[in-house]
């Protein structure tokens, strides 16, 4: 039921928070990320010498957000790989892999059948997934279940937050067990407690913003996502997001991508959404993509920034 929301989109768009939380609760005990699931399968995270995550769409955006939260913690290399690309060349894969694949659903035919493949090729296999005994986990080693509740809407929305949140979960677990973690963890674990909360208040605080944006924007033809770091497969997921509920062309770059061609479409009036991470993360990225965001100025786009609280100006919504 839609319980008053004008579409199951809405709903579970305001359902994040909750999403969240039920990703984390039960996964952090003391200072420690703890899944439960995987308890005494250590050998996975062990025996490796490499990580393949698959997934198809969103969640293969979640995966690209993955691959720095593993290689960041975990201290093993981290390859991203479309199901339907990977499972139709001749990977090179063995019992030394561990290969994570994602899915909401746990049904999507790609991802199964990638699954299966690296099963046969004897990789490890770990799924992340929302749905409770869906076939991608059956056919898995091990599962680590998202606790998004049930996603009605053909766009995913809360389950990518969940996805998003149960890898950053992962790469700390495999982190812990590998004995890799640095001084960092400990601030990424506390910051993922706090995580609900922060998602409850952007989207108490922004909701009308984000619709006067949208009715500002209603005639746009096409728009264009930047982001760096994590924001890039942020970035990519918004274009996504745009493309399937609104039917504008959108598209997503790496920000550092635009110098080698991509500047070609910014023209005076081009709406380009840009994510700004934070400088407490990393005050360099953090100044590239300011650096970004003078450039397609410059060029008269019309820039909406993503971007924490308390940004400088040169970060803040452009006023009309
Ligand atoms: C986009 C969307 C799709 C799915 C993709 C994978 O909003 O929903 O891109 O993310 O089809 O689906 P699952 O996660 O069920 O394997």
């Amino acid at each position: 039921e839609k319980g008053g929301w004008s579409s199951f989109m809405a709903k579970e768009v305001a359902e994040q928070p909750e999403a969240v939380a039920n990703t984390i609760r039960g996964r952090i005990q003391g200072d420690d990320v703890i899944i439960p699931e995987l308890d005494g399968l250590d050998e996975l995270f062990t025996g490796i010498n490499r990580v393949i995550i698959t997934a198809c769409g969103t969640a293969s955006y979640a995966a690209l957000v993955g691959k720095y939260a593993i290689e960041q913690w975990a201290r093993v290399p981290v390859d991203v790989e479309l199901a339907h690309e990977f499972r139709y060349r001749d990977p090179v894969i063995g019992d030394d892999t561990l290969v994570v694949s994602i899915s909401q659903s746990g049904e999507t035919m790609d991802t199964l059948m990638a699954v299966k493949y690296a099963r046969e090729r004897g990789a490890k296999t770990l799924s992340i997934c929302n749905t409770q005994g869906a076939t991608i986990p059956r056919e898995s080693d091990a599962v680590v279940y998202t606790h998004a509740g049930p996603e009605v809407a053909v766009a995913s929305t809360k389950a990518f937050s969940a996805q998003i949140t149960a890898l950053l979960l992962l790469g700390l677990h495999m982190g812990r067990v590998r004995g890799t973690l640095a001084s960092d963890a400990l601030e990424a674990t506390a910051e993922l407690q706090a995580l609900p909360e922060k998602v409850a208040q952007v989207l108490a605080e922004e909701t009308e913003h984000v619709s006067q944006l949208a009715g500002w924007m209603a005639d746009t033809r096409s728009v264009l996502f930047l982001g760096r770091h994590v924001g890039y497969p942020i970035a990519l997921e918004g274009a996504l997001k745009l493309k399937e509920i609104s039917y504008i062309h959108a598209e997503g770059f790496a920000a550092g991508e635009l110098k080698h061609g991509p500047i070609a479409l910014i023209e005076p009036g081009q709406p380009v959404f840009v994510l700004v991470p934070s400088p407490r993360h990393s005050a360099l990225i953090h100044s590239k993509v300011v650096s970004n965001i003078q450039e397609i100025r410059a060029r008269g786009a019309r820039v909406i920034v993503v971007a924490e609280e308390g940004m400088p100006p040169c970060c803040r919504m452009p006023t009309r």
